[in-house]
């Protein structure tokens, strides 16, 4: 599928820009009605950007991450790599503190440590090279996942998917949206669903978007209608991404992920993950050991400025959840597919 796809026809948004001497984001806060970068100068910026979502999805905070660490190598002399990771350490480390749950950012940073440990009077060049690398990789593994995840897809299915895991959530083409986008062209996708996904409407604002500039139309439909659409039959695959994917394959995404996959078991509809191997972090055990990130509150309380929550209500927003790998039919990486993933099957392809 890769050699003859029409990538450029299906994948026209990039939410991450990096210009030679700043990072800009597409603010995701503001879209779909208005479309505007962020220019970020420090790695400070890029870790607030991160923190507030401006930029959001768990390989573009990696990728950014990475270009933060740039940014940040831009005030240092030093003679060597390791002499710049010593001096770079404090703003990685804040880079880092962003966001808990995505494993990719924690990744990105390990990848850039990495390097600077073994490179020369060149480090700064090194580093550069690597950040795009990261990028380029993310962009490659997107484009072999849409492919492997769509064969799993019989001819003319439904497919449900939840928050943004498309372009804008990744250096292009997306994770499940990748597979969905694969899906649609090759004809096995007969129609997609799209899950709201309170409180921060990445799926209403986002997926719905992104996947309208491919002249994809997509059904919204509430979160909580998830269970009724799968009782009636229009959706054979629930399709999600992953923001962090343990050593037994337990997966952590996006709040409203773990109750789908119970209502798919009961439904008898297939459930995948799919994710670049970035975000397969084989040092946690299983979900338990997982930071699920807590937002404010605040979040909860209304729709975009517009207060609906009584006053004086307490609230909890926790905005990710663990689906365990017993309800998962199938992840999907670049290095393959697994199947009714466990332990035993995680550690033969991730070591
Ligand atoms: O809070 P967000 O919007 O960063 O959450 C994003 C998700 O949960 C995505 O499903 C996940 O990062 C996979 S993105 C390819």
């Amino acid at each position: 599928m890769t050699d003859t796809f029409d990538f450029d026809r299906y994948d026209r948004v990039r939410p991450i820009r990096w210009t030679g001497d700043a990072l800009e984001l597409l603010d995701q806060r503001k879209l779909p009605f208005i479309v505007e970068y962020v220019r970020c100068e420090t790695s400070d910026e890029v870790a607030e950007a991160i923190h507030a979502l401006t930029v959001r999805g768990a390989p573009a905070i990696g990728i950014a991450a990475a270009w933060g660490v740039v940014l940040a190598a831009r005030d240092v002399q030093a003679a060597s790599g390791a002499e710049a990771a010593a001096a770079l350490e404090p703003a990685m480390q804040r880079l880092n503190a962003a966001r808990p749950t995505a494993v990719n950012l924690a990744w990105a940073l390990a990848r850039m440590r990495r390097v600077l440990a073994s490179a020369g009077a060149d480090w700064y060049e090194v580093i550069e090279r690597e950040a795009h690398a990261i990028a380029a990789e993310d962009l490659a593994a997107n484009r072999r996942m849409g492919a492997l995840g769509a064969a799993l897809i019989g001819e003319g299915s439904g497919v449900m998917t939840h928050c943004n895991t498309g372009s804008l959530a990744t250096a292009g083409f997306g994770t499940a949206l990748g597979v969905i986008r694969a899906g649609v062209a090759q004809g096995r996708i007969g129609k997609v669903y799209a899950g709201e996904t309170r409180p921060w409407l990445q799926g209403a604002r986002l997926t719905a978007w992104e996947l309208q500039q491919d002249g994809i139309q997509p059904t919204l439909i509430a979160d909580a209608a998830a269970s009724h659409l799968m009782k009636t039959g229009a959706v054979q695959w629930v399709v999600v991404g992953a923001d962090r994917i343990c050593a037994n394959g337990d997966t952590a995404n996006k709040i409203g992920t773990y109750q789908l996959a119970l209502a798919a078991k009961h439904h008898g509809v297939k459930f995948m993950v799919a994710a670049p191997s970035s975000t397969v972090d084989m040092e946690t055990p299983d979900g338990d050991a997982i930071e699920i990130e807590e937002r404010d509150p605040g979040e909860l309380f209304g729709v975009g400025t517009v207060r609906t929550a009584a006053e004086q209500i307490a609230a909890w927003n926790p905005v990710f959840d663990v689906t365990p790998h017993t309800l998962i039919d199938a992840i999907v990486t670049e290095r393959g597919v697994i199947e009714q993933p466990d332990e035993a099957k995680m550690r033969a392809a991730f070591g």
